[in-house]
């Protein structure tokens, strides 16, 4: 049964399109080596990210990103074995979301600032999975950006 990990951070400065297509990188070829799969989303400073494959190659990954000097406030909201992969087509879908939308995901009036998004969707764990549904909609609706050749 293949495991789910869904975890927020800070990134330590405001992130370049380059650094966001490095990190990107490294996803792609380490992911498809562990057979990891999943999405990043990066709006205004926050990342979010869910990662899925088995359990200990998904908790090594996180082990290795949890010590990434480019972000800081690593918090995990959600992990446990999951039925099906939800992003099984991508190594590390890019999700480029506008901060209307992230609010919108979790019921809050699309003018709410994200850091208090965030801190809802922290406070609040039951939001984490409206975030994912929010993040799975926006892939099936083909509104992710590939900054990479698959
Ligand atoms: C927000 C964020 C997300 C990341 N996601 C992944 C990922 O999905 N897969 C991965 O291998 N590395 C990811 N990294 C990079 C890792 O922290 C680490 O730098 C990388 O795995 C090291 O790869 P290397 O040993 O090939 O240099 C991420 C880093 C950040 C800051």
């Amino acid at each position: 049964m293949p495991y789910q990990l869904i975890y927020s951070s800070v990134s330590s400065t405001p992130m370049q399109l380059e650094e966001l297509e490095d990190i990107l990188e490294q996803a792609h070829v380490n992911n498809a080596s562990e057979d990891i799969t999943g999405a990043l989303v990066y709006v205004d400073g926050f990342f979010l990210q869910i990662l899925e494959g088995e359990q200990a190659a998904v908790e090594q990954l996180m082990a290795t990103i949890s010590r990434d000097l480019r972000h800081e406030m690593v918090t995990v909201l959600q992990s446990g074995d999951i039925r099906s992969r939800a992003f099984a087509d991508w190594r590390m879908a890019y999700v480029s979301a506008t901060p209307d939308q992230v609010a919108q995901w979790v019921g809050l009036a699309a003018s709410t600032a994200l850091p208090q998004v965030w801190d809802d969707v922290r406070r609040d764990r039951t939001k984490v999975a409206q975030v994912a549904a929010g993040i799975v909609a926006l892939l099936a609706g083909g509104q992710a950006s590939a900054p990479l050749p698959a």
